[in-house]
């Protein structure tokens, strides 16, 4: 080859390479698709694109469509019947079987958009693949500015589990019926499917029920106290209830109609039989103690736990096992709620029941006699075989936490793991259905960074271990296994922004592992994406935590040395630090590997730069800190 047509040849190399590049960059999707294949050019979006829908059942998801694309750009964009439109939705005439019910195919031309799918989820989601092409500014609620256009590409992507889910507790924290939708909305663009609703509790309950007012008018409601949740004083003697809140039965619908049309379904939650102290402070009679003076608890300390899983409550929160009117309460509950929510499942808790209380009730112990019951554990398994009978009658499938398992539960319940994965693992094995959410990955709840910048809370979860996480253990029959969720439980949590804190990033890893294949995990890649979805919903006015910027700071004894170490989640990252109180920055020294620390006293701050530039939080510790580390 003559030079100047090797260096053309190189030149037309690296431009390619380039462009591709270029492209790719711009494809940042989470959840990642299952197939992806970039290709040259871009579709602009103009006034003159219409939005077609062959199947007029696909109407919904084509004005949805319009309705998001037309708040910032203001093009005014229509969604008509029609085959040929340059933004194109349609239904498979026979169902392509790789894409079951939710996949979806979106194939980009710079001529046109064409989004096929089986059924309206599918479409629903290659929608939302669709507005992640757009650049950010597509997420702005308000006219914005920006070049509305798609890279082309050609994706086919199909979920890897059908329980894709996060639960929120509207029972520690009231949110009101909008905070609930805007959360869903969110869940939803992420593809997640199911929104388990944990709607009683000690500290409220939230559900009307009609034919037990009480419930409501009474549970839904506590003191007011200010302070961390678990250390405030319990009510006083006629001091009245003013904080709560709680869904109608018209809330619940309208709830229920704008999840379904973003393809969530909703999973209530009533807990039972412990966890039931707002229960009890309406209708005493359901406790084994009767005790009239029971109050709704405003985030007081009336259990204790003792650091291995064994507890005891000091206050009675557990439903009677024993009584005949407790069944029948709960038959009402029930009744309400299977009608309010058209989801198969309903969740019945289970979970941190004492059964103190029921030790000592004279009508406990002359159940276990009758029933040949030895141990009053087990007392739990009759209860919850009880409330699986009742939801059966109401053609309502049993789910409940992992300590369903214990006492026996028919193989119809579904049990969804918490206490790590083990519940989840010895369920499959008894032929249940499991949906994986363990403290260890999904508590939304934990610290996401250090415990000295983020509130605390009695544990920590990163969003790279939630990343990591694999809901189908080896040697389980993965048939058995539904999927996963996220659980954000909501005692230090009081707000719908502090809400999508704690939920974000870690609810994106979790939607990827429920969604994408495990093959192409990969930390790197997710990562990356995450900080374009933080771009993202920074106009999109959704809250999130940048705790992966902060530095991780460890200390470990090696040899009689005491050794720290840094590090951080983010790739990248550049980590300074001194241990003389100064203040941090480029000039200090940077970290490379574990540094021995001295005697005496040390004041270590360390902070993250990229490209020269602070990122993240300073982290300040002083010696007794560090100590604790050890
Ligand atoms: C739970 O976290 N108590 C299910």
């Amino acid at each position: 080859m003559k030079p100047m047509k090797k260096l053309l040849v190189l030149f037309l190399f690296i431009l390619a390479a380039y462009l591709t590049n270029s492209q790719s960059m711009n494809i940042q999707l989470i959840p990642q698709p299952v197939e992806i294949h970039p290709m040259k050019g871009v579709f602009v979006l103009s006034k003159t694109a219409a939005i077609g829908y062959a199947q007029p059942e696909s109407q919904r998801v084509a004005d949805m469509l319009a309705q998001k694309l037309n708040a910032p750009t203001g093009l005014g964009l229509k969604a008509a019947q029609s085959t040929a439109a340059a933004i194109q939705l349609q239904l498979n005439a026979s169902p392509d079987p790789r894409l079951g019910s939710e996949g979806y195919t979106l194939e980009v031309t710079s001529k046109r958009i064409l989004l096929t799918a089986n059924q309206q989820a599918g479409l629903f989601y290659g929608m939302q693949t669709l507005l992640q092409l757009f650049p950010k500014e597509i997420e702005s609620p308000t006219p914005a500015t920006a070049a509305w256009q798609v890279p082309a590409v050609q994706i086919t992507d199909y979920p890897r589990f059908p329980w894709r889910g996060t639960m929120l507790d509207v029972s520690r924290h009231f949110f009101s019926k909008q905070d609930v939708m805007a959360y869903i909305e969110q869940l939803a663009r992420y593809k997640m499917n199911t929104f388990h609703w944990h709607l009683t509790d000690d500290n409220g309950w939230r559900v009307e029920i009609k034919s037990l007012p009480k419930l409501t008018e009474v549970g839904a409601w506590r003191v007011e106290r200010a302070g961390r949740f678990g250390e405030r004083d319990a009510p006083k003697p006629g001091e009245p209830a003013t904080y709560g809140g709680f869904y109608t039965h018209d809330d619940i619908r309208e709830i229920v109609r704008y999840a379904q049309e973003r393809f969530i379904s909703i999973v209530p939650e009533i807990d039972v039989p412990g966890h039931s102290m707002a229960a009890i402070a309406a209708y005493p009679e359901l406790s084994c103690r009767k005790d009239p003076n029971t109050r709704v608890d405003p985030g007081s300390k009336f259990s204790e736990w003792y650091g291995n899983g064994t507890f005891k409550m000091l206050v009675e929160n557990a439903l009677n096992p024993s009584d005949e009117k407790v069944y029948e309460f709960l038959d009402k509950v029930f009744t309400e709620v299977a009608a309010l929510f058209p989801s198969p499942y309903i969740h019945v808790g289970g979970d941190e029941c004492y059964k103190g209380f029921w030790a000592e009730d004279p009508g406990c112990q002359a159940l276990m006699k009758k029933m040949g019951i030895r141990h009053v554990e087990d007392l739990q398994g009759y209860f919850m075989n009880r409330v699986e009978k009742i939801l059966s009658a109401k053609g309502k499938k049993l789910l409940g936490w992992d300590e369903i398992l214990e006492g026996g539960i028919s193989p119809g319940a579904t049990v969804m793991s918490w206490r790590g994965i083990k519940g989840g693992i010895e369920a499959a094995h008894l032929g249940h259905e499991v949906v994986m959410s363990p403290t260890t990955h999904a508590y939304l709840d934990y610290n996401q960074g250090d415990q000295t910048v983020d509130p605390p809370i009695y544990a920590g979860l990163r969003v790279s271990k939630s990343y990591s996480f694999e809901p189908a253990p080896d040697g389980v029959d993965p048939k058995f296994i539904l999927g996963g969720q996220g659980n954000l439980w909501t005692e230090q949590v009081a707000t719908l922004k502090h809400a999508e804190y704690m939920t974000y990033p870690r609810a994106w890893a979790l939607a990827e592992v429920y969604w994408s294949p495990k093959e192409t995990k990969n930390w790197e890649g997710f990562a990356s994406r995450m900080e374009t979805h933080f771009d993202r919903s920074d106009v999109a006015g959704v809250n999130y935590s940048r705790a992966c910027y902060d530095p991780i700071v460890k200390t470990r004894t090696q040899e009689g040395k005491w050794l720290l170490e840094l590090s951080a989640e983010m790739p990248g990252l550049d980590i300074y630090y001194t241990i003389d109180g100064a203040m941090p920055n480029r000039y200090s020294p940077k970290y490379a590997q574990p540094v021995e620390l001295p005697k005496g006293p040390i004041t270590l701050r360390v902070i993250a730069y990229r490209n020269g530039k602070p990122i993240g939080n300073m982290i300040t510790l002083k010696r007794d800190e560090l100590e604790k580390r050890r």
